[in-house]
């Protein structure tokens, strides 16, 4: 692993690695500012309907979260639905504790620690629908990104799901329409400078900095992980992308 990339990844495993499940919870995973359970519970609903949109889990399936944080839309999934196996997995070790107290009744939950690049514990073909929600907002960088497309690929099952957000970067409302604005909507349209090849090097932000896509970036950075085909929804501030594992 490069330099960069380890720094990256050790400052932002300490970022996410938050002791106090309350300020995990509300300044980590649902950071609106306002500290309301139900607020929180009701945003936990949508969000796990939005993922699930045209997905029916089935009693034999295994199911993955990538950075599953505390466990909330597991839990929500293991009290609606009925599957064989759903694993969880995150890059911060505290995240993991408070996903493991949240769900240890259920024998059908695993939760791992990862390296913040890789689902080494998962072994290939294992995956019938795999997820990832808030959690590729937040890499901020470009090989890391496609990476975690190429092990999703590799932990999939042959027709084998994965839905995920993105930042989504659009020129018209990054710059105005002053002289050096049009030059840069016209710089990223055309692909002379890109938000989403962002990789990153020790000067710059981590936590809940993310790199920012246009569509045919996306499109461009999951081909080279080796899905060809995906749907992609521009929704608000990001992009939501499903892509099927074709063989
Ligand atoms: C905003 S929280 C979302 C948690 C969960 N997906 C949810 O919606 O409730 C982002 C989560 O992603 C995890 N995370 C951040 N970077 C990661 C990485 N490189 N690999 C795995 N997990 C990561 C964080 O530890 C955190 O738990």
């Amino acid at each position: 692993m490069g330099n960069n990339r380890s720094q990256y990844l050790a400052r932002q495993k300490a970022f996410w690695n938050v002791t106090d499940e309350k300020i995990a919870t509300y300044q980590r995973i649902y950071a609106d500012g306002t500290g309301s359970e139900i607020r929180c519970r009701t945003h936990t609903q949508q969000s796990l309907a939005h993922i699930l949109e045209g997905i029916h889990p089935q009693s034999d399936w295994t199911l993955l979260e990538i950075g599953c944080g505390n466990g909330r839309l597991m839990l929500e999934l293991s009290r609606l639905f009925q599957f064989q196996r759903l694993i969880g997995i995150d890059i911060s070790e505290s995240m993991i504790s408070f996903a493991r107290k949240n769900l240890a009744y259920d024998p059908r939950v695993e939760l791992f620690v990862n390296s913040g690049c890789d689902l080494a514990m998962v072994q290939d073909d294992f995956v019938d629908f795999a997820y990832a929600n808030d959690v590729f907002i937040h890499l901020f960088d470009y090989d890391i990104i496609v990476g975690y497309f190429r092990e999703v690929h590799r932990v999939l099952k042959r027709n084998g799901v994965f839905r995920f957000n993105i930042n989504r970067f659009d020129p018209d409302t990054a710059f105005g329409n002053s002289l050096g604005g049009r030059f840069a909507k016209f710089m990223y349209r055309c692909g002379l400078r890109s938000a989403g090849r962002h990789r990153w090097e020790p000067r710059q932000g981590t936590g809940f900095h993310g790199n920012q896509f246009m569509i045919r970036e996306i499109r461009h950075a999951l081909k080279q992980g080796f899905f060809p085909v995906a749907e992609i929804h521009p929704e608000d501030i990001y992009l939501w992308c499903t892509v099927r594992k074709i063989q």
